[in-house]
């Protein structure tokens, strides 16, 4: 490994100038979230394509359904495409049935494999998807919605919708968002004390570089403090580290309502 500092923007292109750079990896490095989107409609070979390079992403158990929609003037940002992808244990109890087996397993075992199975065929979607032309954006809310998903799509019980992705030909070039320095994502042999100076390097990586783009401020995004307290940000100073700590300081303390959702669509977690 190397062993150089990291400089701010060190995470940006760290293959820049290498002779056996691989289109592919060129293409994860250009990967940006896109919210803008142009009318035109993917053909279905496009569709196809992307949705089969999906599947051959790993898989543990192929635990996951694919409902793809095209109904732009419901999708966010009027997406022509929006694929929720759901966690599916219900294919596979249909598969047991027919060997003569019951599913034992606990549903939280089901769901870490699921969650992954379903998130590594939509990340291979959106690569496949980045490299035909197309713009993509993951929408985390999904969830949440799971009730109103499950009416709309007819899932039958044991199929619960974990993320949508917002697809089109992008109308936007927005920059890169910025990253973690690589020294506070891969650990050799041990893991580090989280503190001091390599603590905030990283916290300054990604409030300058946010800060830098204006991109709180372009999309006039304040998390609100629900406690009361008076606000001590303005947007010259509201970054990342501000907004993913409010989230994660405030937001579903309990797990109650995810529990009841999971409940409605037959996991028992
Ligand atoms: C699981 C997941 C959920 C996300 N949910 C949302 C969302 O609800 N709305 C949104 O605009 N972007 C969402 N994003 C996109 C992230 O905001 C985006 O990936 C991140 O800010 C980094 O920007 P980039 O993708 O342009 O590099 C989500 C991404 C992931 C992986």
């Amino acid at each position: 490994m190397n062993d150089r500092p990291q400089r701010n923007g060190d995470t940006e292109d760290p293959m820049r100038g290498r002779p056996d750079r691989k289109p592919v990896i060129a293409q994860m490095l250009a990967h940006r979230s896109i919210r803008k989107y142009t009318t035109r409609m993917p053909s279905d070979r496009t569709i196809k394509t992307i949705v089969r390079a999906g599947q051959q992403a790993a898989f543990a158990a192929q635990l996951y359904s694919v409902i793809l929609t095209k109904d732009r003037a419901k999708h966010p940002f009027q997406a022509p495409l929006l694929f929720t992808v759901c966690v599916d244990f219900h294919k596979m109890g249909q598969i047991m049935k027919r060997r003569g087996w019951k599913w034992v397993s606990n549903d939280l075992y089901g769901l870490l494999l699921g969650i992954q199975d379903a998130a590594c065929m939509a990340q291979n979607m959106v690569l496949a998807a980045e490299s035909l032309g197309l713009g993509t954006c993951f929408l985390g809310h999904t969830p949440f919605a799971a009730d109103q998903l499950a009416k709309e799509f007819k899932l039958p019980q044991r199929v619960f919708p974990l993320v949508q992705v917002a697809m089109g030909y992008p109308a936007e070039k927005p920059p890169a968002r910025p990253r973690y320095p690589m020294d506070f994502v891969l650990f050799e042999k041990r893991y580090p004390r989280i503190a001091g100076a390599q603590l905030r390097r990283a916290m300054k990586t990604m409030d300058d570089g946010y800060l830098a783009q204006g991109y709180y401020r372009n999309v006039k995004l304040m998390l609100p403090l629900v406690t009361g307290q008076k606000e001590t940000f303005d947007f010259d100073t509201y970054s990342w580290t501000e907004h993913i700590s409010r989230k994660w300081g405030q937001w579903e303390k309990s797990p109650k309502r995810l529990r009841d959702l999971m409940g409605r669509r037959g996991l028992k977690v």
